[in-house]
């Protein structure tokens, strides 16, 4: 937890209260499309390196604040640092993205994982959150994040990025006891995980559910959602009186807003796909949103990208409970300039909406 904050409308949108604009910080910020990231990378070696030595991960993490000014950082880490805490070997082959070197395809492979305890077996992370708080120095707001359960449990059974997902929706329909006792897991070292996140000084925290938009509605209430409330109801709460709020983002979750909202969660995350007028009248005023610019609207010229997220704003509308945001992370071929001119058009265009 940070000290006082200088910046706080990020968080303030968050619980929904008023503030001057709405606030903005855009998903995977610290990454591949900044030069000065590639330059710390280069030197690093690999990724895996960057988010192990804390120094460096914090260095990241601050770029894109000291770059643009953005309303909040998150933490440079990844969601698949606790399927390597449990034994599960992660390693990046070049162009292929994520893969274990152990992977879990049955009961007895679950059986032998390990319950990670996160100030032991993750304290890398916890050493970068509070670097990371303390380079702030109170600019902004921190946010820590974990994978869904079940987004992690489809990288560690399909060991890696998946087009199909075969093996854990076979496991699904042939041994469900198997994937409940896995996400059971899952979810269990999630909250730990968090939890000594928020210890270590983060201001809010996001569950990334890249993958739950792949299942049917009964089975992502049963296998995806069903185990992000688990992780939420053993959260803790507050922090010096500072509520802690939570945000859950399901990619492809567009038809399952209602059922997102009875979590819990203080905030939904909202993907490109689904209007944000509409999710905001679906939703009433349970929850804050957040979105949803189609991230290759960063592709277009200065002009489309204001206009677009000109759209953006007046499709939330009037009042409080809004922050801006791409529907899911940035490509790393946008150019930055492009994210400087989408800064400048929701400092420009978002006042309006707030009185
Ligand atoms: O948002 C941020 O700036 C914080 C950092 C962050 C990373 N990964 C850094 C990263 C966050 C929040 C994540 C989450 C994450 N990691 C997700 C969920 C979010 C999403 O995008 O849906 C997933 C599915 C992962 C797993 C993962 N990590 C994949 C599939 C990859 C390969 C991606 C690719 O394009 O090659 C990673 C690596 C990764 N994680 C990079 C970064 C900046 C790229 C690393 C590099 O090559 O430098």
């Amino acid at each position: 937890m940070s000290g006082p904050l200088r910046n706080d409308r990020f968080l303030r949108a968050l619980l929904r209260q008023e503030v001057d604009r709405t606030p903005i910080w855009i998903m995977r910020q610290a990454g591949r499309y900044l030069p000065e990231y590639r330059e710390v990378r280069a030197k690093a070696g690999d990724f895996l390196t960057l988010c192990s030595t804390p120094e460096l991960a914090r260095d990241v993490t601050l770029q894109p604040i000291h770059r643009f000014g953005f309303d909040a950082a998150i933490l440079f880490s990844d969601i698949l640092l606790i399927p390597d805490a449990m034994g599960l070997e992660l390693y990046f082959e070049a162009g292929e993205g994520p893969r274990f070197r152990k992977r879990v395809l049955t009961g007895a492979d679950i059986a032998g994982l390990k319950m990670p305890e996160p100030e032991k077996d993750l304290d890398y992370v916890l050493k970068a959150v509070e670097l990371t708080v303390e380079g702030l120095d109170g600019e902004v707001p921190l946010i820590g994040f974990a994978g869904s359960p079940w987004t992690v449990a489809t990288y560690a059974v399909e060991s890696g990025s998946s087009k199909d997902f075969a093996h854990i929706k076979g496991m699904m329909y042939s041994a469900p006891e198997d994937l409940h006792r896995f996400l059971e897991i899952l979810a269990e070292a999630t909250a730990a995980y968090l939890n000594a996140q928020i210890a270590a000084g983060v201001d809010a925290v996001m569950l990334f559910d890249t993958w739950g938009g792949v299942l049917s509605e009964e089975k992502y209430k049963e296998f995806s959602l069903r185990y992000m409330a688990r992780v939420l109801a053993n959260l803790t709460q507050e922090v010096n009186k500072r509520r802690i709020p939570a945000i859950l983002f399901t990619k492809g979750g567009g038809a399952w807003l209602e059922s997102i909202a009875e979590t819990g969660c203080e905030v939904i995350g909202i993907d490109w796909m689904t209007d944000l007028g509409k999710a905001r009248q679906r939703v009433g005023s349970g929850c804050a949103l957040q979105g949803n610019l189609d991230p290759a609207v960063l592709y277009g010229t200065p002009q489309v990208i204001r206009e677009e997220a000109g759209k953006v704003l007046a499709a939330f509308g009037s009042g409080p409970g809004h922050v801006f945001n791409l529907g899911h992370g940035i490509s790393p071929g946008v150019p930055p300039e492009n994210v400087a001119t989408l800064i400048d058009a929701v400092r420009e265009l978002s006042p309006q909406y707030h009185s």
